[in-house]
């Protein structure tokens, strides 16, 4: 009742009407008012939002990110609970179609937005070239895009390049233009997940990501005459009979925890010296993605996972600092 009633009076209000510490605590849907100053500290968004929280900005799951931010613009954001009643699919809907109407967003308060100000990858022309290029076939933004571009040059280039988790193969794509000359194995279900841990992969739903061709995916690298090869099927399962060579660069988009877990561990085998792997969607409330990562490096020691702004992580190997793989 109190809540219903708070939904209805404006922000002013509410602020005579109920302690601070209450309106931090009134949540079941109602919109929990709170004005943002820069003297105050941030919300604990961790503490509350993960069920609202969708792991980033990439347009099939910012649904309900967008709405956060639309409400974020007010200064005011919504309980968690807000996960129940109206349709999963139609709150990310309606979220998207807000973010169309309002622009894209961090998603939080940016206290010192990113200063691109002489940053060299984004001049150069080819990664220019290929973010242009790859624009609609990927979901990555263009600060992960860089990540990838400037990493995937560093390592062995006596190594394929592997890519678990492509959906419509702009990633992919994008990894063969940082490194022409080099093999790149393009990985994906072409069907979406095929296990969600309820629990983990709370962001994700079982219908995400069917609408991508396998013969598409395939196109774009055939018709460009880059050297690839393509792995249908759900990894590392998929990779019976294939051979896939040395594998000197890994990028992990699969979101979920078996597929990343999975992967991490087929693939520390088959990797050679001078090796990274980055993940998508790490330190970024996929928590799938976190767990399998912590999972991996605690029995491999050999192996040390750094965060990567916005939302990647990189895994990099000692051997990187003169120990033998
Ligand atoms: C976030 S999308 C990948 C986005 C892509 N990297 C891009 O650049 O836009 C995640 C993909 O992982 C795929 N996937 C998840 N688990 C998989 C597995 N075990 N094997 C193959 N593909 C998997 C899904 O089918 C989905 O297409």
């Amino acid at each position: 009742m109190l809540e219903a009633l708070l939904g209805r009076i404006p922000t002013p209000t509410i602020s005579r009407l109920v302690p601070r510490r209450e309106r931090e605590t009134i949540s079941g849907g109602c919109i929990k008012m709170r004005r943002l100053s820069a003297a105050e500290p941030q919300p604990d968004w961790s503490a509350d939002f993960s069920p609202l929280h969708v792991s980033n900005c990439k347009r099939e799951r910012n649904g309900l990110a967008a709405r956060e931010h639309s409400t974020l613009k007010r200064n005011k954001f919504r309980a968690p609970e807000m996960k129940g009643g109206m349709d999963d699919k139609l709150k990310r809907r309606i979220g998207y179609v807000r973010q169309k109407l309002f622009g894209s967003f961090p998603g939080y308060p940016v206290i010192k937005p990113t200063d691109t100000c002489g940053v060299e990858v984004l001049a150069e022309r080819a990664f220019q070239d290929s973010c242009r290029e790859v624009a609609s076939l990927t979901l990555l933004d263009t600060p992960r895009l860089a990540n990838l571009w400037q990493l995937c040059r560093m390592t062995n280039p006596g190594g394929n390049i592997i890519e678990i988790g492509s959906f419509k193969g702009g990633g992919a794509l994008h990894l063969s233009n940082s490194c022409p000359e080099r093999t790149v194995i393009v990985c994906d279900s072409f069907e979406g997940f095929k296990q969600l841990d309820p629990n983990l992969d709370r962001n994700f739903d079982a219908e995400m990501f069917r609408n991508t061709s396998q013969g598409r995916v395939e196109e774009l690298f055939r018709s460009r005459g880059r050297k690839y090869r393509i792995v249908a099927g759900f990894f590392p399962q998929s990779c019976a009979g294939v051979e896939l060579g040395s594998i000197s660069f890994v990028h992990l988009d699969a979101d979920i925890y078996k597929s990343t877990i999975e992967s991490l561990e087929y693939l520390d085998k088959r990797m050679i010296e001078r090796s990274l792997m980055v993940l998508d969607d790490y330190f970024r409330r996929a928590d799938g993605v976190n767990q399998a990562v912590g999972e991996f490096t605690a029995r491999h020691k050999s192996w040390t996972a750094f965060p990567l702004f916005p939302g990647q992580g990189l895994l990099i190997h000692r051997s990187w600092f003169g120990d033998e793989k």
